[in-house]
């Protein structure tokens, strides 16, 4: 431990980042920032070539960047036999539901199989992958002490859930606190050492458990406040209250009211899965977690609810939606990224084909629409001006990049069904708030 410790605090360790996604890539950049030897470890060899040729496959994450770790002994791989060559390892990887909306924790699982026939003694392994409270006790501990390995003596054992906010300006991964809590006291040193240098606050907690779920807590704050905004957004719309502007009013009282924007549903790899893990585990306890449920019901019901809008507006025009063209603006699930994953405006497309519309999408960081596993649209982004701006029937704004001409929009089009209160302050005939 004395040995692990000094290299840690020394920069000296290697540290291992398995799976090079979202999470696992602005890590190693930190790392390789402050002159550690970082490892990384990924399943997909398409992945691992271009990190390896210098090649980022984030747009907020730029190429050079890469390319200035290679140069400063970062590589890539997908062999785990390099797990050997490591003192820290630093699982990163998806932690989805299945289709039962249950815990999908078979990427964790097969991650610590597969490091487990390469660890040594000395090696601290950390979970960063979000899950429910248990997850590390009751699945990595009992796997790596049945290959023979005291945890806490041989290995150390931590989980430290991962903040990032990919795409905010404020912060980034050194700057934002991480929570560690470590399966026993000397875990939880080693873990403090680990984090210490890269991170400017480490927030020590007393268990693994207790770290699993303030994460979770993190995101069902989120998921429920989203929910309760969702819900007043449908009940102001009634009584022809814009409800921007009574959350701006709201927002300047200084204490006791924190901001939440409504929108078109959930998306990304979080608040919309997350807080299932715990609902989940709750069962196993007779309990059930009721505000939960409501925000889902309540955020799952969004999309729906945006449509019948943009049904209505056009009726109101005396067009139906089956054979009008509908062009969706934004199909990433927050502003100013490329990511997709679990995106309401798929789910805003989708109902509109199904419903006969002819639609298309424009997103300045989605150049091509990209293979899903549940979702298909054979299209690329369309570029907009006045002229491809009049073609359609109807505009449906789901994700208010800062690329987007708003002005420009307002302007040439017939109709726009704002979902992100964006015109807030417009009362424009052809702008229709949903
Ligand atoms: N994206 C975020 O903003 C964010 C924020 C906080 C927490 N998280 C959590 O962090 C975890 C990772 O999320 P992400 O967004 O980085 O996912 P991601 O899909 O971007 O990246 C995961 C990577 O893991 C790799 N992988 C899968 N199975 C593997 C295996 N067995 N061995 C090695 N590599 C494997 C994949 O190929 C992929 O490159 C999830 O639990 C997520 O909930 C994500």
């Amino acid at each position: 431990m004395c040995e692990l410790l000094k290299k840690l605090r020394s920069g000296d360790a290697v540290i291992g980042i398995i799976g090079l996604g979202y999470v696992g890539l602005p890590l190693i950049l930190r790392y390789v920032s402050l002159d550690y030897r970082v490892v990384g470890i990924d399943i997909d060899q398409e992945k691992v070539d271009m990190l390896n040729a210098g090649q980022s496959y984030i747009e907020h994450i730029a190429s050079e960047k890469i390319t200035e770790a290679c140069r400063k002994d970062f590589r890539a791989t997908s062999d785990f036999t390099a797990v050997r060559d490591c003192d820290a390892l630093i699982i990163c990887v998806p932690t989805p539901l299945n289709k039962y909306r249950e815990p999908d924790l078979s990427f964790v699982i097969q991650t610590v199989d597969a490091i487990i026939p390469h660890l040594r003694v000395g090696q601290v392994i950390s979970l960063e992958s979000t899950t429910y409270p248990g997850t590390t006790e009751e699945e990595l501990l009992p796997r790596i002490e049945s290959a023979d390995y005291k945890v806490g003596e041989d290995v150390f054992l931590v989980y430290s859930p991962e903040r990032e906010d990919p795409g905010n300006e404020h912060f980034n991964t050194s700057t934002i606190p991480k929570i560690c809590g470590g399966q026993t006291a000397k875990c939880l040193e080693v873990g403090v050492a680990l984090y210490e240098k890269a991170i400017s606050q480490v927030v020590p907690v007393s268990s693994t458990k207790v770290a699993e779920m303030t994460k979770l807590l993190e995101n069902i704050h989120r998921a429920v406040n989203i929910g309760l905004v969702n819900e007043m957004k449908i009940v102001a719309d009634k009584m022809g209250v814009d409800i921007h502007e009574v959350i701006d009013a709201a927002a300047t009282k200084p204490f006791g009211f924190t901001a939440y924007y409504p929108g078109p549903g959930l998306g990304g790899h979080c608040i919309p899965i997350d807080p299932f893990y715990l609902t989940w585990k709750a069962r196993e306890y007779n309990l059930h977690t009721r505000f939960i449920e409501l925000a889902g019901e309540v955020n799952s019901a969004m999309p729906e609810w945006v449509i019948n809008k943009l049904v209505w507006a056009l009726n109101e025009k005396g067009l139906s939606l089956k054979g009008s063209r509908v062009l969706v603006l934004g199909v990433a699930y927050k502003k100013n990224v490329d990511d997709m994953r679990e995106s309401p405006s798929v789910k805003l497309m989708e109902l509109l084909r199904d419903k006969g519309a002819v639609v298309q999408y424009s997103d300045p960081h989605v150049p091509d629409f990209p293979k899903m596993r549940a979702h298909y649209f054979d299209l690329q982004s369309v570029d907009l001006s006045p002229e491809t701006i009049r073609e359609y029937d109807c505009l449906l704004l789901a994700t208010d990049h800062d690329k987007f001409d708003y002005k420009m929009i307002a302007d040439y089009a017939q109709l726009v069904i704002d979902t992100r209160g964006r015109y807030k302050e417009t009362h424009l005939p052809n702008i229709i708030k949903a």
